[in-house]
């Protein structure tokens, strides 16, 4: 693990409890470390700190490597220089694509069924990307604890756990086993673990064995400012961030998640968006696609709904698997048309961040993590000014977060690896990112888009819905509308709500 920490350039964790207060010599190796990064003046304030907030502060620094930070920084703030030539941007072959829209029942039921033998077989584990701050969104506690204003009131993270157990019931029956586990592991930051872990606890992990769910934490980096220089949050604390949801691969390491999955003999994982309250937690149909095709990484699209939406595609971009945001590709190629689909876009995989890894890739993380870029997101940083000690609260923004994104890795891999599957976007993508009110991926859609799903499976089982509102499906009721032949024949007035019991 040391040589883990080495390679991306995490520095030692000391022992927990209350931090002691640095010899002297510690502190001049600290202090020297700094001052050779030009970052010393993160010290400014130290000799006025008691004894707990020295050893605080000396701890919170010593994780750091000054050097390092600088080094991200520069290069996520003057990028390489782009190629003269452009970009050669294809969809990715159709050998590694397949859409739900179009395909067979026969392909998706052979797909489900071999992903549900997988998860029988307990080879099957997810990890939940929920370390996110949610600043849009602006709810003091975690995303995943977020009421949407469901019937049930059930918060995202209970709607997600409720799909892990009916797919481990599924995926038991299937294989005719008693039980069957797939691991959960949720990925959270500084500021999401405490509450997230007490929201679980609370909520007697919604019914799972809480053995079986784990929660760890990613890493964070220094907030800087808009001249490379570490911010200070308060006279004994550096202002840092979470690392992006591209931390996700050293947390895996870091936090042991991949041991464990390797001891517990996974061997295909489902990562997502907390967010997202349609996600098919564990999808059978996109376990089965991926593993049938041997790839590392796959990944779930939705269609682009017309030219001009603001979504990042996924394409081949230079003979590599890779991520194009809207605003890096001119006019005449978002609007190019499939030959092969005329009226339908040519490059329409709209990236949802719903992802599939072999274990076998994840393994490699140690080679790579610390190669993934770093992007700049400018933000209002509360700081110190290291003239008058006050606290500045910044109107515009002041600084930078550094952030790794979890998509940046697909480059690293041949088309051959890498494999994408188009799904319906009114059955499987509706993120939270606003506030109510905003009407766009606000609370209020993401209700809307439950309720309208549910409906959708009640009246293909046969059920007459009368009046507006929609129905809510418990997930312990139906993972993805099935199971609901009882309703044939039954009238449900919406808004309804439809539990197990
Ligand atoms: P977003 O980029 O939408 O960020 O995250 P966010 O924190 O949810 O919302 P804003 O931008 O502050 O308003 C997409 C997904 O990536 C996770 C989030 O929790 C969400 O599931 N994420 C983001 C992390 O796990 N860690 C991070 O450092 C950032």
């Amino acid at each position: 693990m040391d040589k883990v920490k080495e390679i991306l350039h995490i520095g030692s964790k000391p022992p927990s409890g209350a931090p002691a207060e640095p010899s002297p010599e510690a502190l001049a190796g600290l202090r020297e470390q700094y001052a050779k990064a030009g970052q010393d003046h993160v010290l400014t304030f130290y000799d006025s700190l008691g004894s707990d907030e020295k050893g605080a502060l000396f701890e919170q620094l010593s994780r750091f490597d000054p050097a390092h930070i600088n080094d991200i920084a520069a290069r996520a703030l003057s990028p390489p220089e782009a190629e003269q030539t452009p970009d050669t941007l294809e969809p990715l072959p159709d050998s590694a694509t397949a859409s739900i829209l179009d395909s067979g029942a026969h392909d998706i039921g052979k797909w489900y069924g071999s992903g549900l033998d997988l998860i029988g077989q307990n080879k099957v584990a997810v990890v939940l990307m929920a370390g996110g701050q949610g600043t849009r969104l602006g709810s003091s506690a975690p995303k995943g604890c977020y009421d949407i204003g469901l019937p049930s009131h059930k918060s995202l993270f209970q709607i997600q756990a409720e799909r892990i157990r009916t797919i481990q019931e599924l995926a038991a029956s299937k294989v005719g086993s008693g039980s069957a586990v797939v691991p959960w592991y949720v990925m959270t930051s500084g500021p999401t673990r405490e509450p997230t872990q007490q929201f679980f606890q609370e909520n007697k992990y919604f019914g799972l064995d809480s053995a079986n769910v784990s929660i760890f934490e990613q890493g964070v980096l220094p907030c800087i400012s808009n001249d490379g220089k570490i911010l200070l949050e308060t006279k004994a604390k550096v202002a840092v961030a979470p690392d992006g949801n591209g931390g996700i691969y050293q947390a895996l390491v870091l936090s042991g998640v991949l041991d464990d999955m390797r001891k517990r003999g996974i061997q295909h994982i489902h990562a997502y968006c907390v967010d997202n309250c349609l996600v098919k937690v564990a999808d059978p149909v996109f376990i089965g696609f991926s593993a049938s095709l041997d790839v590392d990484i796959a990944t779930k699209v939705v269609r682009k709904r017309n030219a001009t939406e603001s979504v990042g595609l996924i394409l081949s971009k230079n003979g590599k698997p890779d991520v194009v945001e809207y605003s890096e590709i001119d006019q005449a190629t978002a609007e190019a048309e499939d030959p092969k689909h005329p009226g339908v876009l040519k490059f329409r995989a709209a990236n949802i961040v719903n992802h599939y890894y072999s274990l076998r890739f994840l393994e490699s993380i140690p080679r790579w993590a610390h190669k993934l870029p770093h992007h700049v997101a400018r933000k209002k940083i509360p700081t110190i000014d290291l003239e008058s000690g006050e606290t500045v609260k910044p109107g515009s923004p002041n600084g930078i977060k550094l952030e790794q994104f979890v998509f940046d890795v697909f480059p690293l891999l041949s088309l051959d690896k890498f494999a994408c599957m188009e799904v319906r976007r009114e059955d499987e993508f509706s993120p939270l990112k606003n506030a109510r009110g905003k009407g766009e991926d606000d609370p209020d859609t993401s209700k809307r888009d439950i309720m309208a799903q549910g409906q959708r499976w009640a009246q293909e089982a046969g059920a007459t819905v009368v009046a507006e509102g929609g129905v809510e499906v418990s997930p312990l009721l139906s993972y993805g509308g099935e199971g609901l032949e009882k309703l044939k024949g039954t009238t449900i007035t919406a808004p309804a709500v439809l539990e197990r019991d």
